[in-house]
């Protein structure tokens, strides 16, 4: 076999049996991550692990770092979860993301309370932010490669959130996040993280909001978009506008939860606010039995137009991370509706990889820079 045809051979590995993977086919391009649960960071759930380890370059906490977990009580941090965390993207060479430091849920009341119940004073949670920030950054100095500081902090119109962390501190709270993570590791990429930021009043919010902390010496290094998307929304042409918006002002960008939901709508509304909730219902529930091929086909259109979108703002975009790994561990399973069987990754749920999955490898090809 002459060497050129053992070449072309083996840049169609995938179809000729050896698996692609993602991290080979865009890297020069940018990372692939994947958000990890607390079975796969212990490898216990070891299939997974592998198909982490040998996918994906980059990785992000689904919980373990979140502040409910890492500092449950004014005086108790835990960071078990967290250190393993930190060793199992050490150990496979992985570029680590910290998810996320200041954010209103999954956050104990605790930290918005003054000993008797009330709302605790600015200083007061100046300070415990401060500490948080410096002890959680501080510990994974060097390690952890970037932090989401602060996550969802505006409405769908572009205001900002009526939050706690709002309220009680007032609008600074987002400078003084930065600005602490920043003293604990000067190193470290720091980044604002939202959903939704593609659509056209939101994206005005960020871009003002993102300005502002620039013109005040804020130290940010960029923007994740969250892109928790749908089939049909948002469009290719929104994101593509977003992704340009932002790399004007001179700000990476990252899709850092990146999925794409198949179900039929629970909700009219199309962000991701956790704490909507809608009841479980047959019509909304209708792939129970496993995808049907055309809606299948759709979801791998629907993922390859995406990834071209993504690879036409190499250099700009630096990562794009999935928000889980395998089907059955995708929090939208669960959310808006509890107890739903959605297909929003490129595995399937025994890890093999979908269609989706070639036309994300085959999108990586045909982009790729000559
Ligand atoms: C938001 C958060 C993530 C995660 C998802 C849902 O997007 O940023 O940490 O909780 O919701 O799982």
């Amino acid at each position: 076999m002459s060497l050129i045809l053992v070449v072309a051979l083996g840049s169609i590995g995938a179809i000729a049996g050896e698996q692609a993977m993602l991290k080979e086919a865009f890297k020069s391009d940018f990372l692939i991550g994947a958000a990890v649960n607390k079975a796969q960071i212990y490898e216990e759930d070891a299939d997974t692990a592998g198909l982490i380890k040998t996918q994906f370059n980059s990785i992000s906490p689904e919980n373990v770092l979140k502040w409910g977990v890492v500092h449950p009580k004014a005086d108790t941090y835990d960071f078990e979860a967290a250190d393993r965390y930190v060793a199992f993207g050490g150990k496979y060479h992985m570029f680590i993301v910290g998810h996320t430091l200041v954010w209103e849920h999954q956050t104990p009341a605790w930290v918005f309370q003054d000993e008797k119940g009330n709302p605790a004073d600015r200083e007061t949670l100046l300070k415990r932010m401060q500490d948080h920030i410096h002890t959680v950054v501080g510990r994974y100095k060097g390690r952890i490669n970037s932090w989401d500081v602060v996550n969802e902090a505006l409405n769908d119109d572009g205001s900002l959130r009526q939050s706690p962390w709002m309220k009680i501190i007032g609008e600074d709270y987002i400078a003084k996040a930065f600005q602490f993570a920043h003293e604990a590791d000067p190193q470290a990429e720091l980044y604002y993280n939202d959903y939704s930021l593609e659509n056209e009043a939101k994206l005005k919010g960020a871009l003002e909001l993102l300005r502002k902390l620039q013109t005040q010496g804020v130290p940010i290094t960029g923007v994740g978009l969250q892109g928790h998307y749908q089939l049909d929304f948002p469009s290719e042409e929104q994101v593509d506008a977003a992704i340009t918006a932002f790399g004007k002002l001179g700000l990476k960008v990252m899709i850092t939860e990146f999925d794409v939901d198949v179900l039929p709508r629970a909700l009219q509304y199309r962000g991701a606010d956790v704490t909507l909730s809608a009841e479980l219902q047959p019509k909304l529930n209708p792939y129970t039995q496993g995808l049907p091929d055309a809606v299948q086909q759709a979801l791998a259109q629907r993922y390859a137009g995406l990834f071209g979108v993504f690879l036409k703002h190499r250099g700009v975009l630096a990562r794009v991370t999935f928000w889980g790994v395998t089907d059955g561990g995708s929090w939208l399973n669960n959310w808006p509706v509890r107890g739903r069987t959605n297909y929003p990754l490129l595995f399937d749920r025994s890890g093999q990889p979908k269609p989706a999955f070639d036309a994300v490898i085959r999108a990586a090809h045909s982009n790729s820079p000559q």
